[in-house]
């Protein structure tokens, strides 16, 4: 298995996306979390229909797996408007667009994904369109070029992003709605788990799913993914009924463990505690040490170890935090704790930066 291809991957598989059509809620009641992302969006939905319009746009972010495809869907859904689906990448010019905009039905949803990536002529068309139901379609070429307005049926366009950060401020104050997707506490996956667990005839109890959850990231993706190697994992060994045990055993095969970390992840917090003493050690360096190249240890095994507090960046390098050390089963050696940036030093939710401000010790 390459580094990309991890089961912890948060971008979806091809085998996800099958299985993932059939996974998805259908409606807001079913979508699990998020609770205020949902409050706001049902009272937006809400008095569109009151008001007997089509909604306001909305623009979902967040990190890939979250639920921004599924909340669309959702929207669409609730409005009892049809949905046409497109991407930024497949928008490459503003004629792209036109014609989307120009075939869309009174009340219809339109999904953009990955909306930062649309083209900037397209990104123009679309501000009109948005603002004023209506486009210019230019025909014709320089000199003896001419625009033709045309007027569109109010729509509702639903807009995805991963990097909301790259979005112009134009484009994001023309969206009536923003909403935030945030990482899944483990009860809330534990609910994802469930739903589809009832759904794929799987026996599994609590603890089960405690297990599962526990190991997925906080993304509902990885979740799904990873109760599909356990059902795998269980039917081959005989087991009717799920526990914590044989989740776990089938996981730990899969190489994903307790925290969700894989053989990637792992492999960076041995080396940096084992064969650098915990850092600081520069990026390209720890990276031979692991045999991959710089761009995979920084993008892929990075942002969830910084995230769970099992990694620090620092000018000086990359360090491991005590709790890498205590997930590795090891202890840290005083001289190391001591040497450590002093917000780097314990696992998340416990800094004490201000506290142990001048107890650092001299390096040794
Ligand atoms: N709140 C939720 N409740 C239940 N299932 C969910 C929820 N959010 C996501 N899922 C499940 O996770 C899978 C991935 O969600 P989705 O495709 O909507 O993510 P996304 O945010 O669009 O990801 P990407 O950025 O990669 O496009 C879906 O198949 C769905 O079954
Ligand atoms: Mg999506």
């Amino acid at each position: 298995m390459s580094a990309t291809d991890s089961l912890v991957a948060p971008g979806p598989d091809p085998d996800d996306k099958a299985i993932e059509a059939a996974l998805r809620p259908k409606n807001l009641d079913d979508f699990v979390g998020q609770k205020r992302v949902r409050e706001q969006l049902s009272l937006v939905l809400e008095a569109s229909r009151l008001r007997g319009r089509s909604a306001d746009h909305v623009l979902l972010s967040g990190p890939p797996g979250l639920g921004k495809t599924t909340l669309s869907m959702i929207i669409a859904a609730e409005m009892n408007a049809p949905l046409r689906i497109s991407s930024g990448p497949a928008i490459q010019h503003a004629g792209d667009l036109a014609a989307i905009l120009s075939s869309l039905t009174e009340g219809e949803v339109l999904f953009l994904d990955e909306i930062h990536r649309m083209s900037r002529p397209a990104e123009e068309m679309l501000y009109m369109a948005m603002e004023d139901f209506r486009v210019d379609i230019i025909v014709g070429k320089g000199a003896g070029a001419t625009a033709i307005p045309l007027e569109l049926p109010p729509f509702t366009l639903v807009g995805a992003t991963t990097r909301a950060g790259l979005l112009p401020g134009p484009l994001r104050d023309r969206f009536g709605f923003t909403g935030h997707l945030e990482f899944y506490s483990t009860d809330e996956l534990e609910l994802v788990l469930r739903r589809s667990a009832m759904l794929m005839d799987m026996k599994v109890n609590s603890a089960g799913f405690a297990e599962v959850a526990g190991r997925s990231r906080g993304t509902p993706r990885i979740a799904n993914r990873l109760l599909r190697r356990v059902r795998d994992w269980a039917l081959v060994h005989g087991i009717e009924q799920i526990d914590a045990r044989s989740a776990g055993a089938a996981l730990d095969m899969y190489e994903v463990d307790a925290l969700g970390l894989d053989r990637l992840d792992r492999a960076v917090l041995t080396a940096l505690i084992t064969k650098f003493n915990g850092g600081p050690v520069g990026l390209s360096t720890l990276a031979i040490a692991v045999g991959e190249e710089p761009e995979t240890v920084e993008t892929v095994a990075e942002p969830y170890l910084v995230r769970e507090g099992l990694l620090g960046r620092t000018p000086r390098g990359r360090i491991a935090t005590r709790a890498a050390w205590e997930h590795l089963g090891l202890q840290m050696p005083e001289n190391v704790a001591a040497a450590m940036p002093q917000n780097m030093f314990s696992g998340p939710g416990t800094n004490t930066s201000s506290a142990a401000a001048d107890e650092s010790a001299p390096e040794t």
